[in-house]
């Protein structure tokens, strides 16, 4: 049965959320399969704003099944809030719409509180983080000092793990000048947590692969972007797991063979929040117009987005890594009023140019983009729902970068809104 991926093909914030709602009718199941609450998914219906950190973006539509996979890393008090918020606003009205893996490792204070506290001894070298703790997360899953959701609701299995790994955390707090935690703290937290996330925590594995027998369609929902995967993104100033398509496979306890097809969801721009890597950033009026015009502030610290011209080094790189069958592209709308749009399409290193983005590896800081330009566009197009009533120069715009990339669109996002879109090939 069709199983599709949506992974972010650029810097993260490209519209997943929203891409991933639209989709949703037509699937039955929806699975984030990575990352934790670094993430920021924002879903816009009409007046009403839902940003979602852990929870798939499927979870608006009341018929959809909703999983949190094995691979992501769990806040529970930030799930826990969110279901409730969920639940106050009429959505989640029933348990079974909510599925979280029992393997998902959890994310505590004290990984918060070292992700913080080594963000600030890092100084001017610091990554940028969202300070939730993921990356102290994923390190101690890999070196198998980690806690389970399934560990975590055992009390005895619980009590144990944290002796092994609390006394070395708290030493590592106290060294950067940190507040070490309280053992009974955690040890009460966690019996508070395992009430309220009893009913939802199962074997996702199973379910999932239940569903598949069922004949149902199952969308499985990335988070993050390609160029902050950990191997394949701009490192060291990535997240902490693989957020490409391949990962959609361990994150979720499915086999490649089950995957149909790889959605690619990228801005019609570029932008980035943190430190690291971006060669076609813009500081003047053109990355102020798309950071004022797009609202550019992330949603999950509120941090200023950079912005800058659309990157298809970057972009192509991103279609191999994946193997991208299709791209959505989003916030089109945000280049209507700029009387010259430009792509990059190559960049240039010591006088030479190079079109691959690995070539770039280690020399970011002295390259300089190559750029395409295109006339743009006046016309206000949030309500435009074919490509046939698009102006002449953003049909030449879009038709351009599926030329440069060798993936077809499959859907242009116009506006934040559900409505706002234009469909341009079926996905099922
Ligand atoms: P995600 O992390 O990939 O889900 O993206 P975010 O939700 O962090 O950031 C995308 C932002 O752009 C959100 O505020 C969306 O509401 C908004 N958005 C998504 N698609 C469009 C679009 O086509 N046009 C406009 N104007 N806004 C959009
Ligand atoms: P969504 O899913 C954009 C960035 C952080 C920082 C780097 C490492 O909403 O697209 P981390 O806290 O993961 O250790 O931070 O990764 N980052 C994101 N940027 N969108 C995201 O998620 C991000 N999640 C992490 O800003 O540069
Ligand atoms: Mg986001």
């Amino acid at each position: 049965m069709p199983a599709v991926v949506v992974i972010g093909a650029q810097w993260g914030d490209e519209g997943k959320g929203k891409i991933i709602d639209v989709l949703t009718p037509q699937v039955d199941v929806v699975v984030r399969f990575q990352g934790g609450a670094n993430a920021g998914h924002t879903v816009i219906i009409g007046e009403d704003k839902t940003v979602l950190h852990l929870i798939p973006s499927g979870i608006l539509h009341e018929r959809c099944q909703c999983i949190i996979g094995n691979g992501v890393v769990i806040d529970p008090q930030v799930l826990i809030d969110e279901i409730e918020g969920l639940v106050d606003r009429g959505f989640l009205r029933h348990h079974h719409q909510l599925a979280v893996s029992h393997h998902a490792h959890v994310v505590f204070s004290y990984h918060r509180l070292l992700d913080q506290l080594r963000e600030e001894k890092r100084g001017s070298a610091s990554i940028g983080t969202t300070g939730r703790g993921i990356g102290p997360a994923y390190e101690d899953k890999a070196s198998r000092l980690g806690i389970r959701l399934c560990d975590m609701m055992n009390p005895e299995s619980f009590q144990k793990a944290l002796d092994l790994v609390l006394p070395e955390k708290n030493r590592q707090i106290e060294a950067m000048g940190g507040n070490p935690i309280v053992r009974d703290d955690l040890i009460h937290q966690a019996r508070e947590w395992s009430k309220h996330l009893t009913p939802y925590v199962c074997d996702t594995v199973t379910l999932l692969h239940d569903s598949f027998r069922q004949h149902k369609r199952i969308l499985l929902e990335g988070a993050q972007g390609t160029a902050l995967d950990i191997d394949h993104g701009t490192y060291p100033f990535v997240t902490s797991s693989n957020t490409i398509a391949g990962a959609a496979c361990a994150g979720s306890g499915i086999g490649p063979t089950m995957i149909d097809s790889v959605l690619g969801v990228a801005k019609a721009y570029t932008t980035r929040v943190g430190k690291g890597a971006f060669p076609t950033e813009l500081h003047e009026d053109v990355g102020n117009h798309l950071q004022e015009k797009g609202n550019e502030f992330g949603a999950t610290t509120g941090r200023r987005r950079r912005c800058g011209w659309l990157d298809m080094v970057a972009l192509r790189y991103a279609a191999q890594v994946n193997g991208l069958t299709h791209l959505a592209l989003t916030k089109l709308d945000i280049l209507t009023g700029l009387d010259t749009l430009k792509i990059c399409t190559a960049y240039r290193i010591h006088g030479k140019e190079v079109s691959h983005f690995a070539e770039a590896e280690g020399q970011f800081e002295k390259l300089e983009p190559c750029y395409e330009a295109f006339p743009g566009w006046k016309e206000d197009i949030a309500s435009i729902q074919s490509l046939n009533d698009l102006p002449q120069n953003a049909r030449r715009y879009i038709d351009r970068i599926q030329e440069l990339l060798g993936v077809p669109i499959q859907m242009l996002s116009v506006g934040p809104d559900r409505k706002h879109g234009i469909l341009l090939q079926k996905l099922f």
